[in-house]
């Protein structure tokens, strides 16, 4: 079995679906692996590395893809500019394809992935059960983006983060506040904390309460207590118009009082709700910071513009898109296992065997359409 392991063609993508030590594991599953000619670089890993590891460095992409009964990859399938080819129309005819793809493919991609018969998988949508922690890559991910958001916001604040008392003076520590505490959120509490700053967070989810407050941070309450705020997944709901301006009004006092503002907030399959308004940024202090990590969706800033560094009235928002990327190394290493552990639960003595009954295999299939369940 012929495992192929793309460069990203992405020019943000600088992450890759396996490392030396994941293609050790492969080839000790009875895999073959090949790996594109540069792929690593991006994220610190030589060829040589992957050669010492036991996989094979291929230059073509064309001939990898072709001869490849599972690729690897982090990014969906998109035209090479270099080549005018699109990877999805190199893959091998019902072959698999894993990666962090959404929960659904663009149309044009879905038709060429069906009329290949390819049986694509993505990682996003993985059931959040205990046992399919070691797989969750939107876990993985989102803790390094929670990390680096904060490390942004601290290098744009024109302050310090921590309390300092100096022969010059006390300087007080920064006041910082996190919406959302999901995985991002949670890692940007402790890493605001680590900082010195003082964190105050909040989530519509009252059962993070108890998590915010074990790192340290303050949890803001909201009158929102008659709301079912989660769905039977442990997500977030969509709020009624009514709570949702009470959210608002309330995250406009923390907003005006915080020197840094980092919003993680998302509803899955829906815009990102918009929480901080033009008026909230108007009442900031120029030289405050807003990260907004739900740009990709929308954004929770209603100034924010996806994948831009701007300033208003003094105020810096950052709206960049795929954080996991600037942590590349980090996020390769544990995006891999996440990947290699995910091929473990589909491969039997190094062989594909779908276990459609399954939640792991069933709801990450994007396109059953293919019909994997009759391989
Ligand atoms: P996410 O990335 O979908 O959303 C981020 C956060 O935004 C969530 O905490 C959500 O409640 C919050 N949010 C949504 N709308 C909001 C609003 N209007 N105002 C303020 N906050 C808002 O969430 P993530 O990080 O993927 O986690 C989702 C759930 O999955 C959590 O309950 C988490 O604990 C759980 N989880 C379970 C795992 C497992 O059991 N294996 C692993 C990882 C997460």
């Amino acid at each position: 079995m012929n495992v192929a392991i793309p460069k990203e063609i992405e020019n943000l993508e600088k992450r890759v679906a396996a490392t030396p030590e994941t293609v050790k594991k492969m080839t000790a599953m009875k895999l073959s692996v090949s790996v594109e000619q540069g792929a690593g670089i991006a994220s610190g890993i030589l060829d040589a590395d992957y050669k010492a590891a036991g996989a094979a460095v291929v230059a073509d992409k064309a001939k990898l893809l072709s001869e490849a009964d599972i690729v690897l990859k982090v990014r969906p399938p998109v035209k090479d500019p270099r080549s005018n080819l699109h990877e999805a129309d190199l893959l091998k005819h019902e072959s698999i394809l894993i990666g962090l793809f959404g929960r659904t493919l663009e149309p044009e991609l879905l038709s060429k992935v069906n009329d290949r018969r390819v049986s694509v998988f993505s990682l996003d949508a993985l059931p959040r059960l205990a046992r399919t922690q070691k797989m969750d890559a939107l876990s993985s991910q989102s803790n390094l983006s929670g990390y680096k958001a904060v490390l942004t916001a601290a290098d744009r604040l024109h302050k310090m983060m921590p309390l300092m008392m100096t022969a010059a003076g006390t300087i007080t520590p920064a006041k910082v506040f996190i919406i959302g505490a999901g995985v991002a959120g949670l890692q940007a509490i402790a890493t605001a904390k680590r900082l010195g700053a003082l964190v105050e967070a909040f989530d519509t989810r009252p059962v993070v309460k108890e998590q915010v407050e074990s790192l340290g941070a303050k949890f803001v309450e909201i009158p929102i207590a008659d709301e079912n705020t989660e769905d039977q997944g442990g997500y977030a709901k969509e709020l009624s118009e009514d709570a949702h301006r009470k959210e608002q009004e309330l995250i406009t006092q923390h907003v005006c009082e915080s020197d840094i503002v980092i919003t993680t907030a998302l509803i899955p399959g829906k815009p990102a709700p918009l929480l901080i308004t033009k008026e909230a940024v108007a009442g900031m202090k120029p030289g405050s910071v807003i990260v907004d990590l739900a740009a990709e969706t929308g954004g929770n800033c209603a100034l924010t513009q996806k994948g831009k560094e701007i300033t208003e009235n003094g105020v810096t928002i950052i709206g960049y898109l795929n954080y996991p990327s600037r942590t590349a190394i980090h996020a390769s290493q544990l995006y891999a296992k996440n990947v290699l552990n995910f091929l473990s639960e589909i491969l039997r003595d190094g062989k594909i065997e779908l276990k459609m009954d399954d939640p792991v295999c069933h709801d990450t299939l994007l396109n059953p359409q293919v019909k994997s369940a009759e391989r």
